[in-house]
C-alpha cells in the first residue's frame, strides 16, 4: 500500500474532535494550505500528520464544501513520498489555470542537523487525485540571498506572468520574502528580489505569506517568527500595505491581524460566488499547541471559522461569514446568569456599557472578557494555559460575538475592528455563564450546529 492509501485508511472512522471548525480526523494539525475555488467547490487543504500526535512528516488534508457551511474531508491530497519532500509536504498555496487545479507547496527534507526546502508543484484535473510533477523541484533555494529556511509558497498571476513568494530568512537573520517569476507553471522561474524586515527585532523568518488586493489597495500579509518579546513564543501574524514587487524595499510596519494567542499563518482566497476575500488561519500557535501533544487526544489542531476581509480606512477588518448564522441552531435565548450552556455554541452582545463583565467556566477551564476604560481584557485559564491579552486604545464597543467550540474560542469584537481567537479547553458539555447584568446588555445564545 502506498503512503497516500495508508493516510487515506485513518479516514474510515470519521473522528472530528470539533463541532463546527475544520479540524483533522486525526493526528497532529497546523496552517491551512491552498485555499481555492474550484469546479464548484471551495477547497480548504490542511498541514496534517494523521498518525503522529506531533508534527513528525506532514501530508495535506483535502476538505471539500459548496457552501462554505457543510464540508467533508476527503482523500489526502499530498504525501510526503518524494525525495524532495520525504519529511514534510510542508505550506503552499493553489492557483487554477486551464481548469487544472495546481498546489505549490514546500519539500522538506531532513538532513543531519539541516534541512533542505525547496518549492513543488503538484495538479489535478478533478481537484481529488494530484499528481507531483515529475522534474520537481521548480525553484530551489540561492545560498547567497537566503539560508535555508525557504518555505510557504504563495502563487498568483499578474499581467500574464506567474509569480510565486516564498518565506525566507536572509543571510543576516532578518526575515524576509522573496519573489520568483514565469511565463508558465512548469517553465524557468527567475529571481525578482525581495523585501525583508531589516530591524533584526522582528523576527528570523516570514512564514506563510499571502498578496491580494482588497478595494484595489496591494496587501501582503506574513507570519514572522522569531520576534524579540514574550507575546506568543515571538509569533505573530500581520499584514502589511504594500506590493511584493519591490525587490529591495523594507517592509512598512505590520499591523497585528488578530490579538490571541492562539492565532497563525492565516491565508486568504478570492470567493468568486460572492465576491469576497475570505481568510482561514490555524487555530493555534507553534509550541503552544505542542503542550497538547501530551493529552493524549486522538485529533490535534483546528482551523478558524472561515471568515471575510474587508478593508477600511487602511485598516482590515475581521469578521465571520455570514453563512455562519445558518449553523445556528434555533432562534437563540437570551443569556442569563447561571444557566448552562452548550459548549458549541455563540454568544453575542449588543448595548455594552463602558465597564462590563463575561465569564465562562466548567470545572476545568475559565474564560473571561473584561471591557474597562478603553481596554478589552480576555483571561484564559486552564489545565495548560494561564494568558491574559489586553487590546488597549479600544473606543465604544458596540458588539461582542463569542464563539466557542469545545475548547476553541474566536471572539470579534465590533463586527471585526478588533479579533481575539485563543484556545480555552472547558472540556465538558455544559459551560457556566456568569456575566454582570446591566440592563442595558442585550445577550444572546445560540447553538451551533455541526458543520460534518
Ligand atoms: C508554519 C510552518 C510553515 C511550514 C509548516 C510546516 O506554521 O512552520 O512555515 O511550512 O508550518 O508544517
Amino acid at each position: 500500500m502506498n503512503l497516500i492509501d495508508e493516510a487515506n485508511q485513518t479516514l474510515r472512522i470519521q473522528n472530528h474532535r470539533y463541532r463546527y471548525h475544520l479540524s483533522p480526523n486525526s493526528g497532529w494539525s497546523n496552517d491551512p494550505n491552498g485555499l481555492v475555488f474550484y469546479q464548484g467547490k471551495y477547497h480548504v487543504f490542511l498541514q496534517n500528520d494523521p498518525f503522529n500526535s506531533s508534527s513528525n512528516r506532514i501530508f495535506w488534508a483535502h476538505f471539500i464544501s459548496t457552501d462554505l457551511i457543510k464540508w467533508k474531508q476527503i482523500d489526502f491530497a499530498l504525501a510526503p513520498d518524494s525525495f524532495y519532500d520525504i519529511d514534510g509536504c510542508y505550506s503552499g498555496s493553489a492557483i487554477v489555470e486551464e481548469n487544472k487545479l495546481f498546489l505549490v507547496y514546500a519539500g522538506h527534507k531532513n538532513k543531519q542537523n539541516s534541512y533542505v526546502e525547496s518549492i513543488c508543484v503538484a495538479e489535478s484535473s478533478d481537484g481529488i487525485h494530484f499528481e507531483k510533477w515529475n522534474n520537481n523541484p521548480i525553484i530551489t533555494r540561492d545560498p547567497n540571498i537566503n539560508t535555508k529556511r525557504f518555505r510557504d509558497p504563495k502563487i498568483f498571476k499578474k499581467d500574464n506572468y506567474f509569480f510565486i513568494l516564498v518565506g525566507g530568512e536572509s543571510n543576516e537573520g532578518c526575515g524576509q520574502l522573496l519573489l520568483y517569476q514565469s511565463k508558465s507553471i512548469y517553465g524557468e522561474w527567475h529571481y525578482v528580489g525581495k523585501t525583508l524586515n531589516k530591524a533584526k527585532g522582528l523576527g528570523n523568518m516570514i512564514e506563510c505569506p499571502d498578496y491580494f488586493s482588497l478595494n484595489g489597495e496591494n496587501i501582503l500579509l506574513g507570519s514572522p517568527k522569531g520576534i524579540e518579546t514574550n507575546e506568543k513564543h515571538g509569533f505573530d501574524s500581520c499584514y502589511y500595505l504594500c506590493d511584493p514587487k519591490f525587490a529591495g524595499e523594507r517592509l512598512p510596519q505590520g499591523k497585528t491581524l488578530d490579538y490571541g494567542w492562539d492565532f497563525y499563518a492565516p491565508q486568504t482566497m478570492y470567493d468568486p460566488i460572492k465576491k469576497r476575500r475570505l481568510l482561514f488561519g490555524w487555530l493555534g500557535l507553534p509550541i503552544e499547541q505542542e503542550k497538547e501533544s501530551v493529552a493524549n487526544y486522538q485529533n490535534i489542531g483546528a482551523l478558524t471559522i472561515p471568515r471575510e476581509l474587508v478593508l477600511k480606512n487602511d485598516k482590515i477588518l475581521v469578521f465571520p461569514v455570514s453563512e455562519y448564522e445558518k449553523l445556528r441552531d434555533g432562534a437563540g435565548s437570551r443569556i442569563q446568569e447561571k444557566i448552562d450552556y452548550s459548549s458549541s455554541s455563540e454568544f453575542v452582545f449588543s448595548n455594552i456599557p463602558s465597564n462590563f463583565e463575561f465569564h465562562i467556566s466548567s470545572k476545568r477551564g475559565s474564560y473571561g472578557i473584561l471591557v474597562k476604560e478603553h481596554s478589552l481584557i480576555v483571561k484564559i485559564h486552564d489545565q495548560i494555559r494561564a494568558h491574559q491579552v489586553t487590546i488597549d486604545n479600544v473606543y465604544g464597543i458596540e458588539s461582542l460575538s463569542l464563539y466557542i467550540d469545545n475548547g476553541l474560542t474566536e471572539l470579534f469584537i465590533n463586527n471585526g475592528e478588533y479579533v481575539c481567537t485563543n484556545k480555552c479547553e472547558f472540556e465538558s458539555n455544559n459551560v457556566k455563564v456568569d456575566f454582570e447584568n446591566d440592563d442595558k446588555v442585550v445577550g444572546f445564545n445560540y447553538k451551533i450546529n455541526s458543520i460534518f
